[in-house]
């Protein structure tokens, strides 16, 4: 911890869309913390951006036409880089570029997932991060899901301790698919819903195996297996479907990404005690909204989590109609029957959690639970199960010739 914690830390948004403004409602539940800046593509996105701040009393926000002028503001300490996978990479090397040359004094670095396409961008971006000198936070929210840290903590305090380590944790993301053109576009994105909510699930279950207190690297990955599926989106019906509303570049007729993955991960603990995850993810799930699953399972203990499982439903007859929306839940398919509410989106899927965390820790100069490193182990293990799936085989780690490698659906002219 740093000497003198900075009373206030005053954060720089890069990206303004759906996740920006998640984090950024999340903010109100977060102390010691001002919104001071935002730097988007579009200036209405920006504009909205700053009402929102305002509305929200979160700070005096500033819309920056360009990220190098967010940088180099002198009201600016921390960044919070919400843009779309395809350009992490250059961002951080515009932020990288700043500080090195002694124009910005931007001291820490918070980083939506997964922290890259390919494992040799996931490395790049912890160099120049560390190369900068910043403080650096990989934001995996389910890590600091509330449901999460009750359940972790209760685990293995009560039932761990007498009768041994969890073995096995399932976990699950699911939903009807992505909002926004680039997700669908494997080059983009880096492949489909494996590499954009199987980060998630792998690492959510990684953290739930961890021993509390005990480094990430305390579990070791063995191998890895993983396959993938064209469920829905390739019927010709849904691909029409998906170019109609994105677009021609969103062509799934050519060129789909998978809309389904599983993934078994073996790992070994310091003991040398096997352990393992198995997730399921899916573009292709069509219930209330948004499905989060989670299991920690045990030798006489379980724990398990279903995020559509709330305590809060309502009912509403073929009376009420209206228009569509996402008040009740997170990518809801419906606006009548017995539906699910979240009463606190922000707290269950863990943000509100994550930014305090994040904030805490930029400003007392404390390493965050989950950093950069982390981003890059999980992109070491999704490159893994991709290239398990392509092959048909299960890939041994350490796996030295995935630095390189690209998803299938990745590859440029494939
Ligand atoms: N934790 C989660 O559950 C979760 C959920 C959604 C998205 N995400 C992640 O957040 C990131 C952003 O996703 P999103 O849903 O907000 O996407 P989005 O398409 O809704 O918004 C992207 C934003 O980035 C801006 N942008 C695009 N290119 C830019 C560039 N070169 N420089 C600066 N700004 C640029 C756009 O103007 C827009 O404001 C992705 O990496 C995604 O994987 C995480």
């Amino acid at each position: 911890m740093s000497a003198s914690p900075k009373e206030r830390l005053r954060v720089g948004f890069i990206g303004s869309g759906f996740i920006a403004q998640f984090h950024l409602k999340s903010m109100i539940n977060v102390r010691n913390v001002d919104v001071t800046g935002v730097y988007g593509l579009s200036p209405e996105g920006r504009k909205e951006f700053c009402d929102l701040v305002s509305s929200l009393e979160l700070g005096d926000c500033k819309s920056y036409e360009t990220l190098e002028d967010m940088l180099r503001a002198d009201d600016v300490d921390a960044v919070w880089l919400l843009t779309p996978n395809h350009t992490r990479v250059d961002v951080m090397r515009t932020i990288h570029k700043e500080i090195k040359d002694g124009r910005s004094s931007v001291t820490a670095i918070a980083c939506e997932k997964p922290l890259a396409r390919t494992i040799g961008e996931a490395r790049e971006m912890l160099h120049l991060a560390e190369d900068a000198g910043l403080n650096h936070g990989y934001l995996e929210n389910q890590v600091f899901c509330t449901p999460v840290l009750r359940g972790k903590e209760i685990i293995w305090r009560r039932a761990a301790s007498a009768t041994g380590r969890p073995y096995l944790a399932r976990a699950a993301e699911e939903h009807s698919g992505p909002h926004s053109p680039w997700f669908w576009q494997g080059d983009k994105q880096g492949g489909g819903v494996l590499s954009d909510m199987m980060c998630h699930s792998v690492e959510v279950a990684r953290h739930l195996l961890t021993k509390p207190g005990a480094g990430r690297n305390s579990l070791r990955v063995k191998e890895v297996n993983g396959s993938t599926a064209n469920l829905k989106w390739t019927r010709s019906h849904y691909a029409d479907k998906l170019m109609k509303q994105y677009g021609p570049e969103v062509d799934y007729h050519k060129r789909p990404s998978e809309d389904f993955a599983r993934g078994t991960v073996l790992l070994e603990d310091e003991e040398g005690n096997e352990v393992v995850i198995e997730a399921t993810t899916s573009w292709a799930y069509v219930g209330a909204g948004l499905r989060i699953q989670l299991e920690l399972l045990g030798p006489e203990y379980a724990m398990e989590f279903n995020s559509l499982n709330t305590g809060l439903k309502v009912f509403m007859s073929r009376e009420v109609s209206g228009s569509e929306g996402e008040d009740l839940v997170e990518k809801q398919n419906a606006e009548q029957g017995l539906m699910p509410v979240l009463e606190d989106e922000a707290g269950v899927y863990g943000y509100t959690d994550e930014n305090r965390h994040m904030v805490e820790c930029f400003r007392k100069g404390e390493t965050p639970l989950e950093t950069f490193d982390d981003g890059v182990a999980v992109v070491e293990i999704l490159m893994g199960l991709y290239r398990s799936a392509e092959i048909g085989e299960t890939v041994k780690f350490p796996a030295h010739d995935l630095t390189d490698y690209v998803p299938v659906v990745a590859r440029t002219g494939a």
